[in-house]
């Protein structure tokens, strides 16, 4: 790895279960935390730089997708970055027809239903991450001591809004192909496995520290067909990516009953949703697992007192992990004041590490 990240960042301590890259046990001298959607349309610099540029556009601007990583950095003193992209972009670098539609997500413009849909998918070349790569190093070279944290799609995730082809609730269309034509089903998730993997890996490959593998639609799942038609994708998604020496994330939303399931498909870490309590994520998962979440992005608009219990009570349940990077249940909603979450950063901070 290329990253110029001090080892014992406190991010990286925490995400290995307590441990300095050498292995040895070791405390961070903070608690840190970051928020998905940190990036984004919460903050009003955000909002300026992005005018006129769709979104799509703007992940593949180097330049605009580095500064637009930053900008949550400054601002708030959290302890990561996290990549500013989308999980569709490897789908729009091989060159399908994607957009995000505004207040929508992604919308395509030919869904892929049937098996001739899935043979015809094109191959992606690993020169088209120029790019994310381009992006990964300028921001790398521009965060100093503050580790960058890459991410992707996991393959039911990606594939829903393939199969779909735009956002929906319930996901049945990729649910039916799944049991309905299983031989079509592995085939496409095998597809979206394959793109998620390498764009994690060129984002790790070109400086990136930690990856995140987001399966946000998992919990639409029953456990067996989670075991049975999902999990053997989003590990060889992650197959990319292992070895690298970078601590891999795994998070999804409804996801109580798969845990365990999350974790064995190849995560050191296990991100957790709101609903679900730490300590009881930790009866789940075994002490030895580091967990990362899951501050309710409900409490962001409550009363500060209310929103510091909450966040306390978190911290709390945690301490039972190895290892605990705060972070929200789910993304930042975009009306989220920016001001509250700087304070929930430097709240988390004034409580102290615990010591061994
Ligand atoms: O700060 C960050 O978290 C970094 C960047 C990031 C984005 N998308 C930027 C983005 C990350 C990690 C993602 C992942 C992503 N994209 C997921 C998984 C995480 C999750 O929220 O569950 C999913 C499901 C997508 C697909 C997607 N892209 C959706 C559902 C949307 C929202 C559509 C909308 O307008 O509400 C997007 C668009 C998107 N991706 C935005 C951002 C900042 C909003 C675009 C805008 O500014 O208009």
């Amino acid at each position: 790895l290329t990253s110029g990240v001090t080892a014992d960042s406190p991010l990286l301590v925490e995400y290995r279960g307590g441990r300095d890259a050498a292995g040895n046990p070791v405390r961070p001298n903070r608690r840190p935390v970051w928020f998905m959607r940190q990036a984004g349309r919460s903050l009003p610099e955000y909002r300026t730089l992005r005018e006129g540029t769709s979104m799509l556009d703007a992940c593949l601007d180097p330049e605009m997708a580095a500064e637009i990583t930053l900008q949550p950095v400054r601002r708030h003193d959290v302890d990561a970055a996290i990549f500013f992209s989308d999980i569709v972009i490897p789908l729009r670098l091989a060159g399908i027809d994607v957009e995000i539609v505004p207040n929508v997500g992604p919308v395509l413009g030919s869904p892929v239903r049937t098996r001739a849909d899935v043979e015809a998918l094109p191959t992606l070349d690993d020169d088209a991450f120029a790019p994310i790569t381009e992006a990964v190093r300028r921001t790398v070279a521009q965060l100093g001591s503050t580790p960058l944290i890459g991410f992707a799609g996991a393959p039911f995730t990606l594939a829903a809004y393939m199969v779909e082809g735009r956002p929906s609730r319930d996901h049945l269309g990729p649910r039916t192909m799944m049991h309905a034509d299983p031989d079509t089903w592995d085939a496409l998730a095998s597809w979206a496995a394959d793109v998620s993997g390498r764009f994690m890996r060129a984002q790790l490959m070109a400086g990136a520290s930690a990856a995140q593998l987001f399966d946000s639609w998992a919990g639409s799942l029953g456990r067996d067909d989670y075991a049975a038609h999902v999990q053997k994708h989003s590990a060889a998604a992650f197959s990319h990516v292992a070895g690298l020496g970078a601590p891999l994330i795994h998070f999804g939303t409804g996801t109580g009953e798969i845990l365990d399931l999350l974790k064995e498909a190849g995560a050191d870490v296990v991100g957790i949703d709101y609903r679900v309590n730490l300590a009881e994520a930790t009866r789940r998962l075994g002490a030895e697992t580091p967990l990362q979440g899951n501050i309710d992005p409900a409490l962001l608009t409550a009363d500060w007192d209310v929103l510091e219990t909450h966040v306390r009570e978190v911290v709390a349940a945690g301490s039972g992990a190895a290892g605990h990077v705060l972070n929200l249940g789910h993304g930042v909603p975009p009306s989220t004041d920016p001001e509250v979450l700087t304070r929930v950063v430097s709240l988390i901070h004034e409580i102290s590490p615990a010591q061994p």
